[in-house]
């Protein structure tokens, strides 16, 4: 492959850990809901960015298993905000060709969210242009665990053979099987720590730890870490040969 070509081969899948919403609130002297809402905004600047930059698929980390553990008036603010996010933005997402699927386990989710967000993955089913998964409620090993045990349901109903499991056979379980394998993941904030984030999926992926706090990510530092991919690899290739 020529240089040129290899330039040309940019990240199709990212996914992001926007971290640092908190503090961005905290040193305004806001309370954490306010960072939130501000990141809240980011997220479509950075999903309309996609077509451009060649980026199809874009994964974001919007609630972890562990960010039940924050208080009680946090973790019911972010909800209110997912459910007004979802309920605004469903007309424009769909307008501009945005797919969106979630991930994570919705068994504890309120019944008005998981309603929203099977609302919202039906309306923009047909679509194609960019493919938004939001992590809700998810863990890397939650999600292992609970693919292990549909698995072991059709092991013992006789439907898997346990001698033909092999690398191929668990990611059909995990949530994000229809997805590919993501190949960059960002994460916001200074923190170099991945955080339970799809442990499985981004074994090969190239990673960035940023300083920036997630509310004041733009497009163009998007598009920073979009050309960057790539380059430590090639550079130690060309190193090595
Ligand atoms: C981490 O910042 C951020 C979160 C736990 C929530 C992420 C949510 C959003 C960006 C808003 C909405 C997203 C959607 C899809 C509507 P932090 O609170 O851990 O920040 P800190 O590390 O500074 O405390």
């Amino acid at each position: 492959m020529t240089s040129e070509a290899e330039k040309s081969t940019g990240p199709r899948h990212i996914a992001i850990i926007m971290d640092g919403n908190g503090r961005w609130a905290q040193s305004r002297g806001r309370p954490r809901l306010f960072g939130h809402h501000a990141g809240a905004k980011r997220v479509r600047e950075i999903v309309e960015a996609c077509p451009d930059l060649g980026v199809k698929y874009l994964t974001i980390f919007a609630f972890s298993t562990e960010n039940w553990k924050r208080t009680q008036v946090e973790v019911a603010g972010l909800m209110g905000l997912f459910r007004r996010y979802i309920a605004k933005e469903a007309r424009a997402l769909k307008d501009e060709g945005v797919r969106v699927r979630f991930i994570g386990d919705r068994v504890r989710l309120d019944d008005k969210l998981v309603g929203l967000m099977d609302e919202l993955e039906l309306l923009t089913s047909d679509n194609d242009k960019v493919h938004l998964t939001i992590a809700l409620n998810y863990g890397g090993r939650d999600e292992v665990s609970r693919a292990t045990k549909r698995l072991a349901q059709d092991v013992a109903a006789g439907r898997l053979d346990p001698e033909r499991i092999d690398e191929e056979t668990l990611p059909k379980y995990l949530d994000t099987y229809v997805l590919p394998d993501p190949d960059l993941v960002i994460r916001t904030s200074g923190e170099a720590r991945i955080s339970n984030f799809l442990l499985w999926q981004s074994a090969y992926a190239e990673y960035e730890f940023i300083d920036t706090l997630w509310p004041d990510f733009s497009p163009e530092i998007f598009a920073g870490l979009v050309k960057n991919y790539g380059r430590r690899e090639r550079r130690f290739g060309g190193v090595i040969a």
